[in-house]
């Protein structure tokens, strides 16, 4: 034995008999508790049927969600993965389509050649990549959803939106989240590639938006197999409200809007042609950005109306995959209020995963919450379940 009764003794008298480590013991044990509250099982809001599907093939929804536990709260969680978040190694092929308004579309593909599980590239089953608001393939998120999709043997694009990939504007149109155009036409473009390969969607933030817009506009015909969002917003409007409160300005929209407005003057002149550039770059938030900017671009009245029909929650009945959402509900970018919980009850093919806690994009575990998380963890399991049980998932979706 190491220590011997007498040992211990004296160990717990040296203890209780100094208040400073009775002090830490308490503070340590209320910390452990409080951590201990905020692990819950998410929220799974979809039909008997998807949610038994989802049991069984994608076991993490029945897991609880332990955030980070020096790092608390949806505005900490979104910092900190900005900044903490690993970049794994991934090189692209890049290839830029043109468009029939005379624009062009840069996608990056990781082909996967190697793939052990799907040698054969005509029939590889393919992710295609939404990334968020002026996001590109560079950001962490979608590296990390590149490397756990090519370990499970499948092909990956993304879809970077018109003037955020380097690559040139030839025509004075970027993107927006209601506008489905560009992405229809990148979905005919792949399968037009490769018609045997199914083809599973995926979006985060603005990217999901987009996404679930297209499914709910094309319904049947929309060319994917099913879609996986993560951390969309659901209602743009109070999404925008949520985004102007003071510190919610500060730490995100102030930055992001910066950063549109940063895309943008790299093609002034362009531009400058169909909008007063010069008022744009005065914007200070993202509802400026979108009154002066966005929603003049794609020919709206109002950013109103434009945030209406970006908004997917009144979509959703339309779309005719399965989908799986991903959302927290402390997220400063997406209220918890504007999730769709009562439209979601009604459709047989659509599931919400409401987590307590993960911020926006962020979703941090562990101590050292570098690398892989609970969003890939999931997508990893949806994708894979969705792909080999492409019988079973339609079947558990009512989907024909
Ligand atoms: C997208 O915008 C372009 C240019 O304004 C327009 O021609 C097209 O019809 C729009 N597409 C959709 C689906 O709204």
């Amino acid at each position: 034995m190491l220590l011997s009764h007498l040992d211990l003794w004296r160990l717990y008298w040296e203890c209780v008999s100094r208040p400073s480590t009775v002090f830490i013991c308490s503070i340590t044990a209320a910390l452990y508790y409080l951590w201990g509250r905020q692990c819950q099982t998410p929220a799974l809001v979809c039909s008997e049927a998807f949610s038994a599907f989802l049991h069984e093939h994608c076991p993490v929804v029945s897991e609880r969600f332990s955030p980070t536990p020096w790092c608390w709260g949806g505005r900490f969680q979104t910092l900190v993965c900005s900044v903490l978040k690993s970049k794994p190694h991934v090189t692209y092929r890049n290839e830029l389509i043109r468009t029939g308004d005379g624009g062009q579309i840069s996608l990056d593909w990781v082909d996967n050649h190697a793939s052990a599980s799907y040698p054969e590239s005509s029939t590889r089953p393919t992710i295609l990549i939404l990334p968020g608001l002026a996001g590109n393939s560079k950001q962490p998120y979608v590296l990390h959803t590149i490397s756990q999709a090519t370990r499970r043997g499948y092909r990956c694009v993304v879809f970077n939106n018109r003037g955020v990939a380097g690559e040139e504007l030839l025509t004075p149109r970027t993107y927006c989240a209601a506008n489905t155009s560009d992405l229809e036409h990148v979905v005919q473009h792949v399968k037009g590639l490769l018609p045997q390969a199914p083809v599973l969607g995926t979006g985060v933030s603005m990217g999901g938006m987009l996404l679930l817009n297209y499914l709910g506009r094309k319904r049947s015909e929309s060319g994917l197999v099913a879609g996986f969002t993560v951390s969309v917003p659901w209602d743009a409007q109070k999404s925008s409200v949520s985004m102007e409160e003071p510190l919610n300005w500060l730490l995100f929209n102030k930055y992001l809007t910066s950063v549109l407005c940063g895309l943008i003057t790299r093609h002034r002149k362009i531009l400058e042609k169909v909008v007063d550039l010069d008022h744009v770059l005065k914007s200070q938030s993202i509802r400026e950005f979108d009154e002066r900017f966005t929603s003049l671009l794609f020919g709206y009245k109002s950013c109103e109306d434009y945030y209406v029909d970006a908004s997917p929650d009144k979509k959703l009945h339309n779309t005719a995959v399965p989908i799986l959402c991903l959302n927290a509900a402390d997220d400063p970018f997406s209220p918890k209020s504007t999730f769709p919980l009562s439209i979601v009850q009604d459709l047989p093919n659509v599931a919400l995963l409401l987590t307590a806690h993960g911020g926006h994009i962020a979703f941090l575990q562990g101590l050292f919450p570098r690398g892989e998380n609970y969003m890939e963890r999931l997508f990893s399991q949806f994708v894979h379940a969705a792909f080999e049980h492409p019988r079973d998932i339609n079947k558990a979706c009512c989907i024909k």
